[in-house]
């Protein structure tokens, strides 16, 4: 029997309430399935840690997530947790994603049944599209290392052929694996950009036009980000795959978790050529930690992500289908400001009962 070891990072805030709960659907997950085990390896990091030990992960954790099959995360962070620099000093965007060289973040927003869109007219299914966020470089290339004095601040995008060309690749590829849009059932990549004002965006651009003609069976368009933010919430059923600089697929996949139920509806993948990790795509949610009322929906909906990636895929779907059933059923009731008003562990449970 294959066995897994999984780095597990149970965050701050909610994060780990929604650890306990996504952990707790991967054990039943894996008894029900019957052909794999998981053993998971609690590192801790975050903004607590870096309060206490004064870095956000230390060198042990960081070995611990490069030598285990996948990575396992929660949301870390604390807005009142900050460098002297004045940036945040509990998250783990440089170590992880830039460390491992995650150059794709992978973040799926599919409507769910049961869930408060804000949106009229969409069936279960409907709205169902994945924002392929380039991960390494864009605006947050300058991550920590903006320059300037206290009058005036300068943060460098960088956009590189190279790492512009493998995550237009990714994004190609994960359409060739779907089934199209909703809308019309075309396999469809559009690349957001703002090639009318940024020379960086129109490298971006070019890159994605050339590689967009290797891959003839999959349709390709281009948007500016400002139409793309409008386009996703009056006509999210055209979108099948979506690929874009860092900063602009931070925005626009909260604003996708919008229409959808909220953030507590949107899980992550951090994907690269050796290493990856899973999360929810949204933060720490400070405002309601400790109240179980979190929607453990991401973090549980990012574990299945993980199977997806180590080659567990029926373990995944019977997750995603577990949850699905959950919703539809009413056992998993999610308020319209997209919180679990039944309790965080009751909603995994309502999950485990359906696995
Ligand atoms: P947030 O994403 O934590 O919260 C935004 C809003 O969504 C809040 O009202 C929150 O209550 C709600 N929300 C988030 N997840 C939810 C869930 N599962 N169920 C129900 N409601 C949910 O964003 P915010 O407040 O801007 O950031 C909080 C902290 O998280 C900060 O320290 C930030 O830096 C960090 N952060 C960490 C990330 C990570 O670990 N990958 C990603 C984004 C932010
Ligand atoms: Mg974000």
């Amino acid at each position: 029997m294959k066995n897994y070891r999984i780095a597990v990072i149970p965050g701050d805030n909610i994060g780990p309430e929604l650890m306990k709960a996504a952990l707790a659907v991967l054990e039943a997950t894996q008894k029900v399935d019957g052909g794999f085990t998981l053993e998971f390896e609690t590192c801790l990091a975050g903004a607590a840690h870096y309060t206490e030990h004064g870095t956000a992960m230390s060198d042990e954790a960081i070995a611990a997530c490069r030598a285990a099959a996948s990575v396992f995360k929660a949301p870390v962070g604390d807005p009142a947790v900050r460098t002297p620099e004045g940036i945040e000093a509990g998250l783990l965007g440089g170590v992880l994603r830039t460390g491992l060289d995650l150059y794709a973040n992978v973040r799926p927003v599919k409507l769910y049944p049961g869930t408060p869109t804000p949106l009229h007219g969409y069936q279960p299914g409907g709205i169902d599209y994945v924002i392929i966020r380039e991960n390494t470089e864009g605006l947050y290339a300058s991550r920590g290392k903006g320059v300037g004095g206290p009058n005036a601040m300068a943060d460098t995008m960088i956009v590189t052929r190279a790492g512009t060309e493998r995550v237009v690749r990714f994004a190609f590829e994960a359409a060739k694996k779907r089934n199209g849009a909703p809308a019309d059932g075309v396999r469809r990549v559009t690349c957001v950009e703002k090639s009318n004002v940024l020379r960086s965006f129109a490298l971006f651009r070019e890159i994605f036009l050339e590689i967009a003609g290797e891959y003839p069976g999959v349709e390709a368009e281009t948007i500016y980000p400002d139409a793309a933010a409008q386009a996703l919430v009056m006509n999210p059923a055209h979108y099948d795959v979506l690929v874009m600089e860092n900063l602009l697929g931070d925005i626009l996949s909260d604003l996708g978790g919008g229409t959808i139920g909220g953030l507590g509806m949107c899980p992550g993948g951090n994907i690269g050529d050796q290493y990856a990790y899973f999360e929810p795509v949204h933060g720490s949610a400070p405002d309601i930690a400790g109240l179980d009322i979190a929607n453990p929906a991401s973090q549980i909906l990012a574990g299945a992500m993980m199977l997806d990636h180590i080659g567990e895929e029926s373990a995944a779907r019977r997750i995603e289908s577990a949850l699905w059933l959950a919703l539809e059923e009413g056992e998993l009731s999610i308020d319209e400001r997209g919180r679990a008003n039944r309790g965080t562990m009751s909603a995994a449970e309502a999950v485990i009962a359906r696995i």
